[in-house]
């Protein structure tokens, strides 16, 4: 599904706190049902920089966590100025977007079922594939300690990975998606998105299994559309612009998925 040409404006309806995250549910009755993966470019419609000793911002990228009865819902943590001021949108504030963009996520081969593996925000465009394939589609999620992991409510039934123990399994996701495919690798097509270095985690285990994986990347976005090429990314076969070409690509055609400028 392509963006129709032009930012459009849409109503905050809802805002909720899950922990360290936020999630922004808004009004959006001329746009595009979003592909799930696919993701948009925000704006706050008001004090979006270029206020005293401020530089003007650019818009920033975000996956559609779900969309339903003409609503879209973004899932944001406060890292920077750009989801400082998205995290303090309240009901009836507007936000300015283009989308949806990029490509979003395909059905897995059919001899395989599909295995969500993610944390962080990572978790956003996982929790739209789940909703599409069904909640029985068993997820995977690593997040830093409990209040990151709060975000785990907004995905279906997912085992839980935190670094410090705190919640579910004491260590990396990983480790619970290396025994999930040593146990029936062969069965599965991985669907994964989160930091740079899970996400290369995730890479390496699959690789090491011939089990294919399809990631969403992240890298730095200015435009969203094709035009700034600010989000090359190199594959086996080239760069590719991550905003078209992207964010989802096959595992197979990264040689590694931890990409240059990404921070966190
Ligand atoms: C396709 C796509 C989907 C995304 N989906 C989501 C989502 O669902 N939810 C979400 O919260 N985010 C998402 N992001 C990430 C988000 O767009 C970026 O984190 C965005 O840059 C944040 O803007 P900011 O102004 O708050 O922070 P920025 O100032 O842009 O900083 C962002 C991060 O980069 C770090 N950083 C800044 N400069 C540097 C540097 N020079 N070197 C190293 N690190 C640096 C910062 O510490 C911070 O962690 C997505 C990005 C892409 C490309
Ligand atoms: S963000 Fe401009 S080309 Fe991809």
């Amino acid at each position: 599904m392509s963006a129709p040409f032009g930012r459009r404006a849409a109503t905050v309806v809802a805002r909720e706190e899950h922990g360290a995250y936020v999630v922004l549910r808004c009004h959006d009755p001329g746009g595009p049902a979003p592909r799930s993966g696919q993701f948009y470019m925000l704006t706050a419609a008001d004090r979006w920089g270029g206020g005293e000793a401020e530089r003007p911002f650019l818009p920033r990228a975000f996956s559609v966590l779900r969309a339903r009865d003409r609503e879209l819902h973004f899932l944001i943590e406060d890292v920077g100025p750009g989801t400082r001021r998205l995290c303090e949108l309240q009901p009836d504030d507007q936000l300015l977007l283009v989308g949806p963009l990029g490509n979003g996520f395909v059905r897995p081969r059919e001899d395989r079922t599909p295995l969500l593996v993610g944390g962080g925000v990572g978790i956003a465009p996982l929790a739209i594939w789940q909703d599409e394939l069904g909640p029985e589609t068993p997820a995977l999620l690593g997040f830093r300690d409990a209040q990151h992991a709060a975000g785990a409510v907004l995905v279906h039934d997912p085992v839980l990975a935190t670094d410090d123990g705190t919640v579910g399994h004491h260590g990396v996701v990983t480790d619970l998606l290396e025994d999930e495919l040593d146990a029936r690798g062969d069965e599965l097509e991985v669907y994964g998105c989160g930091p740079p270095a899970m996400l290369e985690a995730v890479r390496l285990v699959c690789a090491e299994r011939s089990v294919p994986a399809q990631l969403a990347l992240e890298s730095g976005m200015a435009c969203g559309f094709g035009a700034c090429f600010g989000c090359v990314v190199p594959t086996v076969d080239g760069y590719v612009r991550l905003c078209v070409d992207g964010p989802v690509l096959d595992a197979h055609t990264l040689e590694s998925a931890l990409v240059a400028g990404v921070g966190h």
